[in-house]
């Protein structure tokens, strides 16, 4: 899979990502096929880049990757959250009840597709970041939630409480939210104000647990050195609610594109959640996490110790060492014979680092080969 921009799109490409209209129908679905008519219409549409199987046009089948959320249940559940926004900007409050539907819908899918490691969390509806950010966040706070056990109930408190916890940016200049490079003291304490502005919306809302849903808005920001945000919390001063978001918060922030900076891949963003950040979220939870959400997605090209190679295969808890297929050594020359390599069980072997889309891409017209062919049905 790699993301293209729409000028590299050609017929017979494979959409690995429903594109959907802002009332959450879709428009074209993943598995279909590219037409010169479908191209135009996601130019009008405006959107600007799009995942694809291969760069193969007309090649073979390759099997799309299946996600915790339904696609459809994180298009509904994006719009529900511009909904809320657009509510509270207008009227200071908002309707509970299509949200809590939509916090149901994602703890149903990740309750019934729990076999499925968190892989794509990158394919976001375009231009709509903090919506379907909070979305992403909402999903893998869940996922986490129900990982470590808590009740039903907690569940969706949290799932609810998540997909509201950016409300307070609304107060927020967007020049501000937007601005690329480093932010001055004055706007940085501007920002901080967002949790504490997100849990008085939330408190004031008309439902018998608005409290217990204002904790995620106010604490996503704190980590468990006291080095965060508004109150310098720490270890058992913040809620569970509040460390599980704040891990959700700052993978989804790091993998994502924003106007300041590029999307890291997972494995970055992993790098730099257990090393640089260490300290900043609580261990367990964090080593819980990581074990189900793909540091290499199936279909990432690494260079390794071993060659170039396609991931093939990744599973629960060894997310960091994949089944690897191994298609060019070194120097770029391909293998007649690819073969596997389970990183698992090869102490010896390293992975040295993940090809972005761009070195891909140069990488496939170099070899005339797509590895993505490897993956075949
Ligand atoms: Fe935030």
């Amino acid at each position: 899979m790699i993301n293209l921009p729409l000028n590299r799109l050609k017929p017979g490409m494979v959409m690995a990502q429903s594109v959907f209209n802002s009332s959450g129908a879709s428009y074209l679905s993943r598995g279909q096929r590219l037409t010169i008519s479908y191209i135009e219409k996601l130019r009008h549409m405006g959107i600007r880049d799009i995942h694809v199987s291969s760069t193969v046009p007309d090649g073979p089948d390759i099997p799309l990757p299946e996600d915790v959320l339904e696609e459809r249940t994180r298009a509904i559940a994006v719009k529900r959250v511009y909904d809320m926004f657009e509510q509270v900007r207008g009227e200071g409050t908002f309707d509970p009840v299509p949200l809590g539907k939509a916090s149901a819908a994602i703890i149903n899918d990740i309750t019934e597709r729990r076999n499925n490691l968190v892989q794509l969390t990158d394919l976001r509806v375009h231009d709509m970041y903090t919506f379907a950010h909070s979305v992403n966040v909402a999903m893998l706070s869940s996922l986490l939630g129900m990982l470590c056990g808590l009740s039903e109930r907690e569940l969706s408190e949290l799932a609810m409480g998540t997909l509201m916890h950016d409300i307070g940016k609304l107060d927020i200049p967007k020049e501000i939210l937007n601005k690329p490079g480093r932010l001055d003291d004055g706007e940085f304490r501007t920002i901080q104000r967002h949790p504490i502005i997100g849990s008085e919306i939330i408190r004031s809302m008309k439902v018998s647990n608005a409290e217990q849903l204002s904790i995620v808005a106010r604490q996503h920001h704190e980590r468990v050195d006291g080095k965060g945000y508004p109150d310098h919390r720490q270890g058992k001063q913040i809620h569970i609610y509040g460390k599980i978001v704040a891990l959700a918060d700052v993978y989804d922030a790091l993998t994502s594109v924003r106007p300041y900076k590029k999307a890291y891949a997972p494995s970055v963003a992993y790098h730099i959640m257990t090393n640089c950040s260490a300290g900043h979220f609580d261990e367990e939870l964090s080593r819980l996490f990581f074990s189900n959400v793909a540091i290499y997605p199936v279909g990432t090209v690494l260079d390794t110790t071993m060659g170039y190679g396609i991931v093939r295969k990744v599973e629960f808890g060894k997310t960091d060492r994949p089944v690897v297929c191994v298609f060019a050594d070194k120097d770029l020359r391909c293998l007649e014979k690819p073969f596997d390599v389970d990183f698992s069980e090869e102490a010896r072997e390293t992975i040295h680092k993940v090809l972005n889309d761009t070195e891909l891409l140069h990488f496939i017209h170099q070899m005339q080969f797509d590895p993505a062919s490897l993956l075949e049905e």
